[in-house]
């Protein structure tokens, strides 16, 4: 029997009821398998901030750096506590696990619909690899003259050679790995460089410099470059062209947000926060927000939370279990029976679960 501890990390909104969805599909991943998941529930969040003063304890890395991996659901509920305070948990964590991967892949099943007419099911394929621990998040800066008319804010983005050339590499490794192109050319992937150097002549001029150099050890990947506003038309036009894409923090934000609608919206969209040393443990998530409104309704799509817990176990090293939780969602979503309202159908959230387990077994 192999064992593996994982956290998790509900938060705040309707966390808790996706986290179960994730939880319960993942066992059913791993029933017929030789292994034991070991959950332990962490209640951190917006109301553990109103008891503690704080959205988690002070060695918050400590408690965590024994698990194999760390599930989070989703964090923030703005009528509690300030979004900038409450996300700090999250932040924390990314930096402090040096998580500088933020694996955010775009996939539209069959059987989903989305808002682009033209996108087709299985061909829009691709993998948004985000920098996660600097850019435009390194939190440096202040605010001078607070709340006088002269108030000044500044906000400086800080990218680092060692910074920018590891994530790019992990890039070019994955777009290696998933051979996207193998057969159709000289190349076997593409990975696109979501750049603003026109305008951004220091920060971003180093980004494709660091790029160029690092794409020249992989000839049998093509190269391709893009600004950032343009290749959010290129996300609506053309989607399918894209393999991996890389880019700094903040623009890596904004694109996943688009590249969520590609795929059927927020309520299927995931990502990881990877430690590719594997130094400390990576955490994994659905993308979207903890819509407080929604809490305790059951209806919230638990798609994005169950995709989250899909790549936390491929990446603790169950890829036949990832695989099979895979097929499942493929098999449920073909048949098109149950799906929550934001996927126009009447489902709610454990239904989506139910469904998926009973695939499994
Ligand atoms: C995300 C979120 C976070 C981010 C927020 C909640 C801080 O939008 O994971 O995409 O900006 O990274
Ligand atoms: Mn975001």
């Amino acid at each position: 029997m192999k064992e593996y501890d994982i956290a998790l990390i509900p938060g705040d909104g309707v966390g808790a009821e996706v986290t179960k969805e994730a939880m319960k599909t993942a066992e059913a991943a791993v029933r017929s398998s030789k292994i034991r998941l070991n959950w332990k529930w962490f209640d951190w969040g917006c109301d553990y901030y109103l008891e503690h003063g704080r959205m988690m304890p002070e060695d918050v890395l400590d408690v965590l750096s024994g698990f194999d991996a760390i599930f989070l659901g989703c964090i923030g509920d703005a009528s509690k506590v300030p979004d900038h305070i409450s996300l700090q948990l999250l932040l924390t964590i990314r930096k402090g696990f040096d998580q500088y991967v933020n694996l955010r892949p775009i996939y539209l099943y069959d059987g989903v619909e989305t808002q682009l007419k033209k996108a087709v099911p299985g061909s829009v394929d691709l993998v948004v690899v985000r920098e996660n621990v600097e850019g435009e998040y390194a939190q440096v800066g202040g605010r001078f003259k607070i709340g006088t008319t002269e108030e000044t804010a500044i906000q400086t983005s800080v990218f680092t050679y060692t910074g920018t050339e590891r994530v790019i590499r992990y890039a070019f490794e994955l777009a290696k790995r998933r051979g996207k192109l193998a057969g159709q050319g000289e190349h076997v992937g593409m990975v696109t460089n979501c750049s603003k150097s026109n305008a951004l002549n220091y920060s971003m001029v180093m980004w494709d410099e660091v790029y160029d150099k690092v794409a020249r050890n992989y000839p049998d990947i093509k190269r391709d470059f893009a600004l950032v506003d343009a290749l959010t038309m290129w996300f609506v036009k053309n989607p399918e062209y894209f393999d991996v894409v890389v880019a700094s923090n903040l623009f890596g934000d904004i694109i996943t947000d688009l590249g969520a609608m590609l795929q059927g919206g927020m309520g299927l969209a995931a990502g990881g926060n990877i430690n590719p040393e594997r130094k400390y443990p990576s955490m994994f998530e659905p993308i979207h927000g903890s819509a407080p409104k929604y809490t305790g309704m059951g209806t919230i799509n638990p798609l994005a939370s169950i995709e989250a817990m899909k790549m936390l176990l491929e990446h603790i090293g169950l890829g036949e279990e990832s695989a099979r939780l895979t097929e499942a969602i493929k098999t449920v979503l073909a048949e098109g029976t149950v799906k929550t309202r934001d996927m126009g159908g009447t489902a709610g959230t454990s239904e989506v679960g139910d469904e998926i387990v009973k695939t499994l077994s």
